[in-house]
Parts: C-alpha cells; sequence; structure tokens
C-alpha cells in the first residue's frame, strides 16, 4: 500500500507523513511543488527523507501552471462574485493531476493532502482526483485525525520525534495562507471578523496605495491570441510575465482585496488577497477585447464567465463542462492581438492607450466630425422606429404607463 501526499514540507504536512505511515502502515510518497509560492521547495527533501520517504518528488511547476491554468482562465475574464481572481482555486487542478501521475508511475493506490475538512481546497483535490482516476483512494487527514490544535499538533510531533525546527525558525503566521505566481490569500486570525480591518503588516506583496511612488509607472503589454506574450516590448514566458507584473504591480499598491465569500461547503468565509499582476493582466485583457472583439461575441462570452468563474471555484476543472466552456472561450480569442498601454499609480491599474492590426475600431465611423457617407444617420431613424414597436403597441395598450 501506497500514498502520494501533496507535502509543503511545513510542520502540518510533517506530521500528515508520520499520521499516514502509522496509521494505515503504508509507504508515503511525497510530492513538493514550486508554483511560485516564494519559498525554497528543496528543503522539502531533507525533511521528507528525516521522516523514512524513499520516494521524493520536488518539481518546478511555474510554467505549466501560468501556461495552462492560468493563462486560460484569464481569457475569460475570470472571476468569482465578481471580487475574486481564483488564485488558490486555479492552482489545485494541476496539484490534483500531478499526484495522480505520480500515483500511477510509483504505483500507488492512493492520494492525501493537508487541506480540512470545512473548506474548497478538499472539494478541488478530490474532484480533480477522482475525475483523473476513478479508482482512487482519498485519504484527507484532517477529516480523520483528532489533532485538531496546535497544541495537539506539537504534542504529536515530540511523542513522534519529528523535527520542528521550521515551526520555530519562521515567526509563525497568524493566518491561514496560501501563495503561487497569481496570488496571495490571507484566512483566519482577525480576519474572521469580517468588520475587523486587516493590519497593514499582513500584507506581503504589495505596498500600500498610500506608500506607492508618486510617480506613475507606465507600461506596455503585448497580446497574441487574448495571452500576454511581452512587456515593453520584450518577450516573456507567461510565468514571466506574471512574475514581472506582481513586481509592477506590488510596488505601486495594486491588486489588495478584502472580501467574503461563499464556499463550495456552504458556509461563508472572509479572505484577503494580493493579486497584483493578475489584477493588471485582467483590465488589459479587457482592454485589447474591447477593440478586437465582435460585440456579440464578447457579450455572450461575458454572459458564460460567472459559469466559468463557478466551476473553476468548485472544484470542475477536470470537468465535460469546463472543456466545453473553455473551447468557447478559446475560439474568442483568435484575433485577440495587439497593445495596451497601462498607467499604475498608487493603487490603480488604468489603461491609457490599445491598438491592433485586428482592431474593429474605425475612426471613420465613429467620429464626431464629417464621416464621409460612411454611417448614414438617417438609417438610424428607422433601426430606433422598428425596435420600438413593441413599446409602443404596449404603450397604446395602456401598458408601460411609468
Ligand atoms: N478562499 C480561497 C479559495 O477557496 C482561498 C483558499 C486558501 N487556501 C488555503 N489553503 N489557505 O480559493
Ligand atoms: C482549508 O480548509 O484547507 C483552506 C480553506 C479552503 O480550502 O477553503
Amino acid at each position: 500500500k501506497k500514498v502520494v501526499l501533496a507535502y509543503s514540507g511545513g510542520l502540518d504536512t510533517s506530521v500528515i507523513v508520520k499520521w499516514l505511515q502509522e496509521t494505515y502502515n503504508c509507504e508515503v510518497v511525497t510530492f513538493t511543488a514550486d508554483i511560485g509560492q516564494g519559498e525554497e521547495v528543496e528543503p522539502a527533501r531533507a525533511k521528507a527523507q528525516a521522516l523514512g520517504v524513499k520516494e521524493i518528488y520536488i518539481e518546478d511547476l511555474r510554467e505549466e501552471f501560468v501556461r495552462d491554468y492560468v493563462y486560460p482562465m484569464f481569457r475569460a475574464n475570470t472571476i468569482y462574485e465578481g471580487e475574486y481572481l481564483l488564485g488558490t482555486s486555479i492552482a489545485r487542478p494541476l496539484i490534483a493531476k500531478r499526484l495522480i501521475e505520480i500515483a500511477n508511475e510509483t504505483g500507488a493506490d492512493a492520494i492525501s493532502h493537508g487541506a480540512t475538512g470545512k473548506g474548497n481546497d478538499q472539494v478541488r483535490f478530490e474532484l480533480g482526483a477522482y475525475a483523473l482516476k476513478p479508482g482512487v483512494k482519498v485519504i484527507a487527514p484532517w477529516r480523520e485525525w483528532d489533532l485538531t490544535s496546535r497544541e495537539k499538533l506539537m504534542a504529536y510531533c515530540e511523542q513522534h520525534e519529528i523535527p520542528v525546527d521550521f515551526s520555530k525558525s519562521k515567526k509563525k503566521s497568524p493566518y491561514s495562507m496560501d501563495a503561487n505566481l497569481l496570488h496571495i490569500s490571507y484566512e483566519g486570525g482577525i480576519l474572521e471578523d469580517p468588520w475587523a480591518e486587516a493590519e497593514e503588516d499582513m500584507w506581503r506583496w504589495s505596498v500600500s496605495p498610500e506608500a506607492a511612488p508618486d510617480q506613475p509607472t507606465y507600461v506596455e503589454l503585448t497580446f497574441e491570441k487574448g495571452d500576454i506574450v511581452a512587456i515593453d516590448g520584450e518577450t516573456l514566458k507567461p510565468h514571466e510575465v506574471l512574475a514581472k507584473l506582481n513586481k509592477l504591480g506590488g510596488d505601486n499598491g495594486i491588486g489588495r482585496l478584502d472580501i467574503v465569500e461563499n464556499r463550495y461547503v456552504g458556509m461563508k468565509s472572509r479572505g484577503c488577497y494580493e493579486t497584483p499582476g493578475g489584477t493588471i493582466m485582467l483590465r488589459a485583457h479587457r482592454a485589447i477585447e474591447s477593440i478586437t472583439l465582435d460585440r456579440e461575441s464578447a457579450h455572450l462570452k461575458d454572459s458564460l464567465m460567472p459559469k466559468y468563474a463557478e466551476v473553476i471555484y468548485n472544484g470542475y476543472w477536470w470537468s465535460p463542462e469546463r472543456k466545453m466552456l473553455q473551447a468557447a472561450i478559446d475560439e474568442t480569442q483568435k484575433d485577440v492581438s495587439g497593445v495596451v498601454r497601462m498607467k499604475l499609480y498608487k493603487g490603480s491599474a488604468t489603461v491609457v492607450g490599445r491598438k491592433s492590426e485586428q482592431s474593429l475600431f474605425d475612426e471613420s465611423i465613429a467620429t464626431f466630425e464629417d464621416d464621409a457617407g460612411a454611417y448614414d444617420q438617417k438609417d438610424a431613424e428607422g433601426f430606433i422606429k422598428l425596435n420600438a414597436l413593441r413599446l409602443r403597441i404596449a404603450a397604446s395598450k395602456g401598458r408601460n404607463q411609468g
């Protein structure tokens, strides 16, 4: 019996390694990925070894994460409940996929993770795992064990001689955090009171807008088929684009968010997020679409977006409906190419210019000056009259009386 564990190298998942070995008497394979969380992943090797783990997977998935998950999601201008840019949600399907691939490679029949039984992450990991390997066994220690407090966890470490240097070396954050190239999230602690303002020193990726430079920063983003391929003319890979925009955005106080959201499991939850690069990307993408997309496909695409966001938030990345929506969204992006010029200033990312070879914007038609017959204003009269027909009929029958 063998189980593949999503292992961060932190205290909780180290306890899980030991607990799995003891409780299930099984071989544990650890999987640790760099998805841009900004912490070294290599130290996880020695920690896993110290726990007796023989098969240790440590991988750099930054490129795949942004190219195959973040970028496709941004083609839809995706936001959950009008605010959340899905930074954690979009990373889970990739972790689920690698857990299953590693299970197949190592002959494991089970996977395990360190998500609690109250959140979205358990749902995302497990829906992904079942979608990719229907017979897989899932072990979710947080739903099974009684190590329900910090104290109990520490006691367990002592009993089992789990080296806890990692808990002492860093000051333990009062928040439950999750980070990757797209965002960093904070939940728990004082945030559990939705009225309490987050302390300034909680934020790790951005300066406050008040403390941001008094001079704006301008940046030009080049799009190809809906994806950013260059910044200020320099060609970059997707994960390099995001890293650079995170820096530019963070330096200018962009991308902070404080919300209460609806978790799939039914409860409301308060979370704070920093998504500097994503916030810029979203604005810029809408700007390039504004000149390259046909109105009706743009509006239809927008109407699908909340559903697509919900599909990702709820953990259904590896579902037929997500693939169907993705195909529709990708189809719209064929001509979404060009350049957007942005001004970053004290917390805001403003579009100040957009241009494209594929632009549908026609100055000669839109002009307030003489359009030399490109648009006959007399045509508008019949257009309006016919569109008003049903309103006029209703009004003549006494409806629409205010
Ligand atoms: N509430 C956010 C989401 O469901 C963030 C979850 C953060 N996860 C974590 N393990 N701290 O996507
Ligand atoms: C967790 O419960 O493990 C984190 C929060 C979430 O998944 O929603």
